[in-house]
């Protein structure tokens, strides 16, 4: 069943947030999740020791690069879903995990210099596809977005678009909901409402679904 990594070698981009808001999505639409968290900084461990988690969603902590292929694996049954979230660098964990993974997301800010760093991650999925003689699904979905798009995420949206690279719409718009995941764990319908809560969970749910979709889809 599918393993989502996200990846990009740059830091900040929103990868644990897009890798928290996925998880418990798609466990709050009834999928069982593995949420592998091999990041040394532990940004997802932390949300999970935070509070509780939710149903069906399980967390394991400190998955180095020995361990990956094998954790992956042992996770990844029968109508389970394995979501990785990786540190922001290019390194050995990050490939084999993107070897492992029938779909890429790189999360990425709309703005040049992270645009520019983010499309690195594109060049280590094309270097896996390479030594594993096959295609890996990828996207990127945009991520921090303001309500207003600037001239520059258009024109960035564009050029990825041109290059046929896969945005998913809607992208993870900049909400106090989903930083606030970090400061209380859990998901969005237990934290404490910060500003319109119906929105936030509207636009985690419609990506979510995207990604899930991409999943179903025949991998291009
Ligand atoms: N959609 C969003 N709305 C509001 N804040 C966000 C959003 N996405 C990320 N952030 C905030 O931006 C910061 C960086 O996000 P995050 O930790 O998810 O990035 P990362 O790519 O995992 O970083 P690292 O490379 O350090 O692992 C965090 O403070 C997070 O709360
Ligand atoms: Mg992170």
């Amino acid at each position: 069943m599918p393993v989502i990594a996200i990846a990009s070698p740059k830091g900040g981009a929103g990868k644990s947030t897009t890798a928290v808001i996925l998880a418990t999505e798609l466990a709050h639409a009834g999928a069982q999740v593995t949420l592998l968290d091999c990041d040394p900084n532990q940004s997802v461990s932390l949300w999970a020791g935070r509070a509780p988690l939710p149903p069906r969603l399980a967390c394991i902590s400190n998955v180095s690069e020995s361990e990956i292929v094998r954790t992956i694996r042992k996770h990844d049954g029968d109508g389970k879903i394995v979501i990785v979230d990786l540190e922001g660098v290019a390194s050995r964990l990050v490939s084999r995990a993107i070897s492992q993974a029938d779909l890429v997301l790189t999360p990425m800010r709309a703005t040049t210099l992270d645009a520019t760093i983010g499309v690195r991650a594109l060049e280590l999925v094309a270097e896996e596809e390479e030594a594993l003689g096959r295609p890996i699904r990828h996207a990127v979905v945009f991520t921090m977005t303001r309500a207003i798009r600037s001239k520059q995420h258009s024109a960035i949206e564009a050029s990825l678009g041109g290059q046929g690279v896969d945005v998913i719409e809607p992208p993870l718009m900049e909400r106090a909901a989903f930083s606030a995941l970090f400061e209380f764990g859990g998901d969005l319908r237990s934290i404490p409402a910060q500003g319109r809560m119906d929105g936030a969970i509207e636009n985690a749910q419609a990506f979510a679904q995207q990604v899930f979709a991409r999943l179903t889809e025949a991998s291009r």
